[in-house]
């Protein structure tokens, strides 16, 4: 939510490697962008309303190619708004001290309206209806000559969270930047110095990268990097290795993110797999749990926390950890169960489902659930991401970079990582030795299996066409299909800003049937598995009311065929991978509706990807 970028170096200028690092962060909120441009002659900031290529035009405009190279020091921003429309007036950066300071700021600053009074009581004149100018006048206020001290004096007014950097005419070559609640990477370059909200923007420079802690404010110079706390002591951060290359976060000939990563599933799945699966005991290993046998058999309850399509992926969790650990599971929307004073405790392990790593509500709830003294894991894709740091402990997905805005490999991999987590359970409690290798071997064929499911790609391209033109969609699915109805609901309202709903699919008669017409199609989860005789029942009631049916259905299945207008087919499995599978050919759908209606597929409309506000 909101990318920020830094950039020091001693020779080279910030103009590219700014916008080039925006246009790597625009998933994170794509309203408007802008950049503040250090030289010995003071700042200048270019900013506009709208995407990343429409700054690059403008700074072509604005700053011919002989010009740029005296800004070697800048700040860039790309935003997703919260306070304020997305005006250029409310765009970052943001000023202060006439044009002397500039700053962005990721995050909220909950106490913005209290501050602005006391500032507009001395005289500040406020220019935009954001949180953030506040940060910029309060830092201006407090700079008595020492930029660092000035920031940290400011930040210890303000309640809320923020990633932030700041530059000063006043303090040339300086660079500050801080760190609370919302993410901020620094990338350590042999000449220079990349500050970015995550490595995406980064990689191009170095691999070479120390992820700050919420607390940390640094001061940033082409030399190099000094790490503090808010009380000003020094501390010290490990330098890490980013695993990433670039390749990885590039469409590499793909027209979208979307189509790449959904097609990139088997290789991602593979990664997730890899060396995890203990085919000479029938369980999985998964080290980084690090839970002892007792302390799993002690287990009395789950909760699986996430948001958007982790949420869907933990619905699924909930179905694998009953039936294969006989252990009772309670999927919670993050929010909800933050704000529900949540029973949980020593007895209940919480494990938080995160693409991220740093949804906020997501971060809150494991927060809450460490202080009630639960077992606390985080099932995330972001290596070094602030839930796997906190967790301690989980279970990375090793699915790569996910770009486009709407999630597709990470739920394949969450839900891949979560079967191997109730397998590992299931072996230390009921589950027999037989079960558990009929599982590895189930499991480790989820690579080619949804191959098989990117074959239908054209099949799907077709089936496509003939639903692209409906305004409002039902899915349903049943048992643990059901959670997979609704992320096929959420792909389309995402993508292609269909109207959809995911229902249970016996529930579809208690209301939602009243809306079905020949206008109204239904998507239907039917693959093979225990209950499909009774959404067939249900399909039935659909046609019977006129509604186009379109099934997802295990190939061959000609029953079910005889009773659909269309069908997508999908490779048997076992209960356990019909999700899986299923999903796949849902994001297939998604994405092809989407293209046939021209949107926008990669950054939809009013979306982020990370969302880091509440
Ligand atoms: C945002 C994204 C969704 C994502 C959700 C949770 O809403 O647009 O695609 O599922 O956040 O994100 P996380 O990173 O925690 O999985």
């Amino acid at each position: 939510m909101c990318g920020i970028v830094g950039f020091s170096s001693k020779t080279t200028s910030a103009v590219g490697p700014l916008v080039n690092g925006l246009s790597r962060l625009e998933y994170r909120g794509y309203d408007s962008a802008g950049v503040a441009l250090a030289s010995a002659e003071g700042l200048r900031i270019y900013k506009q309303t709208g995407k990343v290529a429409k700054l690059a035009q403008l700074l072509e405009r604005a700053l011919p190619e002989r010009e740029r190279a005296k800004y070697t020091l800048g700040i860039a921003h790309t935003r997703w708004a919260t306070h304020g429309l997305p005006t250029v007036a409310n765009a970052h950066p943001h000023v202060a001290d006439g044009g002397r300071l500039a700053l962005v700021h990721n995050g909220i600053i909950e106490n913005y309206a209290a501050l602005r009074a006391g500032l507009e009581k001395r005289g500040v004149k406020f220019l935009s209806q954001t949180d953030t100018e506040v940060l910029a006048h309060l830092v201006a206020a407090f700079d008595k000559g020492d930029f660092l001290a000035a920031v940290c004096d400011a930040l210890k007014r303000v309640e809320g969270t923020y990633g932030l950097a700041a530059i000063s005419a006043r303090h040339p070559g300086e660079m500050v930047v801080a760190r609370k609640g919302s993410p901020l990477v620094i990338g350590i370059g042999e000449k220079d110095v990349v500050v970015a909200s995550d490595v995406s923007a980064i990689v191009a420079y170095t691999r070479q990268v120390i992820y700050l802690k919420d607390g940390d404010v640094a001061m940033i110079t082409p030399d190099g990097v000094d790490i503090h706390s808010l009380d000003n002591a020094p501390v010290a951060r490990e330098v890490q290795e980013v695993d990433w290359d670039l390749g990885a976060i590039e469409k590499g000939g793909y027209e979208h993110f979307m189509i790449k990563e959904i097609f990139e599933q088997p290789e991602a799945l593979a990664n997730t797999l890899r060396g995890r699966l203990d085919a000479a005991n029938g369980t999985a290993l998964l080290s980084g749990l690090n839970l002892s046998p007792r302390e799993l058999a002690a287990v009395r309850r789950l909760v699986i926390v996430g948001c958007g399509t982790s949420l869907h992926a933990g619905m699924v969790g909930k179905y694998l950890f009953e039936s294969l650990a006989d252990v009772p599971v309670s999927p919670e929307q993050a929010a909800e169960f933050r704000y529900s004073n949540p029973i949980v405790g020593p007895d209940d392990w919480v494990i938080a489902l995160s693409q991220s790593g740093e949804t906020a509500d997501t971060l809150a709830a494991v927060r809450e659930s460490i202080r009630k003294g639960a077992l606390v894991s985080g099932l995330c894709n972001v290596v070094g991401s602030t839930i796997a740091r906190e967790a301690g402990r989980g279970v990375y997905l090793h699915a790569g970079p996910e770009i486009s805005v709407a999630s597709t490999k990470a739920f394949t991999a969450q839900v891949t990582a979560l079967l191997m987590t109730a397998l590992k359970l299931g072996r230390t409690r009921r589950l027999s030795r037989e079960a558990g290798d009929r599982l590895v071997s189930e499991i480790s064929r989820i690579p080619d299996l949804v191959g098989k499911v990117l074959e239908q790609n054209d099949a799907i391209a077709a089936v496509a066409q003939k639903y692209a033109q409906a305004n409002d969609l039902f899915f349903i699915g049943r048992g643990i299909l059901y959670p997979a109805a609704l992320e096929g609901a959420l792909k389309i309202k995402e993508v292609a800003y269909v109207h959809a709903e995911g229902y249970q699919a016996a529930e579809l008669k208690h209301g939602p049937i009243a809306l079905l017409s020949e206008k109204t199609p239904v998507v239907a989860l039917l693959a093979n598995i225990p209950g499909k005789e009774k959404t067939l029942g249900n399909v039935q009631e659909c046609r019977a009311r006129n509604a186009p049916v379109l099934g997802i259905v295990t190939a061959g299945d000609a029953s079910a065929k005889a009773v659909l207008s269309d069908a997508i087919e999908v490779p048997a499995t076992g209960v356990e991978l019909s999700p899986i599978v299923s999903v796949v050919a849902l994001q297939l759908f998604a994405y092809h509706v989407a293209r046939l209606r021209g949107c926008e597929i990669d950054q939809p409309r009013n979306l982020a990807k990370s969302v880091t506000v509440e």
